[in-house]
């Protein structure tokens, strides 16, 4: 193909790469958000919290990286400023949380809304015969959907 980006359509390609950053920043605010609930988490359910924000952020932080070098794969430049991570994000920035059953919200909340980015990824990389970023697309929304029903039962 003329003009084509690994033999994709170089239109669908940028705005997947558009999307992908969004995902990117939205990922960092959460793995923020997981820092600090690690650090700041009060309770009896300090052990058993603090351990499983440590075990997410680094999931997240695998996720994070991925996702970074799938946009230079497809010869974008994945965002890697705080202000940019900031103006691209819409999950909830937590302060200040101690509290257990309000941290685990904040964390099923945000990854209901990376999983609802990931999903429009999944759609769009679908449209543009994009194999590679609808896979990791894939496996990331089953992995999170999974954690999602867990924090739930937790709450429940
Ligand atoms: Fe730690």
């Amino acid at each position: 193909m003329e003009n084509a980006i690994l033999g994709l359509d170089r239109q669908k390609v940028s705005s997947l790469n558009r999307g992908l950053n969004e995902l990117l920043a939205n990922f960092q605010i959460y793995y923020q958000n997981l820092r600090g609930l690690h650090w700041n988490i009060k309770g009896q359910s300090f052990f058993e919290l603090h351990m499983k924000f440590e075990e997410l952020y680094t999931d997240a932080q695998e996720k994070i990286d991925m996702i970074a070098e799938r946009i230079l794969t497809l010869q974008g430049t994945p965002l890697h400023t705080f202000e940019d991570y900031l103006a691209e994000s819409s999950v909830t920035v937590g302060r200040n949380i101690s509290n257990d059953r309000e941290s685990v919200e904040l964390v099923a909340n945000s990854l209901e809304r990376l999983i609802e980015l990931e999903r429009n990824l999944l759609t769009e990389s679908a449209e543009a015969d994009d194999e590679g970023t609808n896979a990791m697309m894939s496996d990331f929304i089953s992995e999170q959907e999974k954690t999602v029903w867990m924090l739930k039962a937790w709450l429940a």
